[in-house]
């Protein structure tokens, strides 16, 4: 039996690099692959991780320095294994500024991810459309976004704790080709994908109507609250970036109803075949 290291989150004396090289290093003793696709899977999505043949399955709790997964349907483990033949890793669950996590540990999986090896991270997201072409179920790949979540010292009460890859942030975040990939993939099997923007807000709840108004009058295509940390850190790590937002409810802030969390998560679940059919069609392009 692997010994484990204990979890401990509260090491405030240790450096941002140290608990990233103290997770990495506990996956690596029990794993020698190295990934060269890190996949996050977002709300409703974790089902993704089905295909994925695993080498290694170990929930956050057991990482160093692990945030835990608190929202609805997030699984919270780390799988290592090979999908299409490539070997991938793929986060069963995320971290979300509304669980209360500072900016740094919630990307801290990301940094981890891309020490492990990979230089490719998809990253997949539940979203409410505003773009009233969008119906609930479609898949809306990321070609920019609007982060009305953070600014860049947002929730840090502790500067030093501050990730060092959101010190040099980009400003073309999301790789044109797995753009085009990604659109191909939905022209070529025949179900509805767009590209747009993500607008993303810090939550915890679901928009009122003139916040959804808004969320349209300012350039956005859906809205949620997630994935910008993580898309921001991979940037700045030079990991080329693809993001898949599922479409779960379109708000008609004229008539607005009622989203609810289990809603959400059961459209995801519908929309979750064709993201692996994206995330597959990418993996066989490598
Ligand atoms: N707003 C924010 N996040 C979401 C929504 C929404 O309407 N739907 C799914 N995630």
């Amino acid at each position: 039996m692997q010994q484990r290291i204990p979890n401990f989150m509260s090491s405030p004396e240790l450096s941002y690099s140290e608990k990233v090289s103290q997770a990495t290093s506990f996956v690596r003793q029990q794993t020698d692959s190295v990934p060269r696709v890190a996949i996050i899977l977002g709300t409703g999505l974790g089902k993704l991780a089905t295909h994925i043949t695993p080498e290694l399955t170990l929930p956050y709790a057991e990482i160093p320095h692990f945030p835990q997964s608190t929202a609805l349907s997030h699984q919270g483990q780390l799988v290592v294994g090979t999908l299409e033949e490539i070997t991938v890793v793929a986060m069963q669950g995320r971290f979300h500024l509304y669980e209360g996590y500072p900016l740094a540990d919630a990307v801290l999986p990301v940094h981890v991810m891309q020490s492990l090896g990979a230089d490719i991270l998809v990253v997949s997201n539940a979203s409410g459309g505003v773009n009233p072409k969008y119906a609930g179920g479609d898949i809306m790949v990321m070609s920019s976004h609007i982060n009305l979540m953070f600014r860049q010292n947002h929730q840090l009460s502790n500067a030093s704790l501050i990730a060092p890859a959101l010190e040099q942030p980009g400003t073309l975040l999301y790789d044109q080709d797995l753009i085009e990939l990604a659109l191909q993939t939905g022209r070529d099997q025949d179900f509805a994908i767009h590209e747009g923007c993500y607008v993303s807000l810090t939550g915890p709840n679901y928009e009122t109507r003139s916040e959804y108004r808004m969320v349209r009058k300012i350039g956005g295509d859906v809205v949620g609250m997630s994935t910008v940390p993580e898309v921001l850190t991979a940037h700045s790590l030079n990991m080329r970036v693809l993001a898949l937002s599922a479409v779960t409810n379109v708000a008609k802030p004229n008539v607005l109803t009622e989203t609810t969390a289990e809603e959400v998560v059961d459209i995801a679940r519908l929309a979750e075949p064709k993201l692996t059919a994206i995330v597959t069609n990418l993996l066989r392009t490598l």
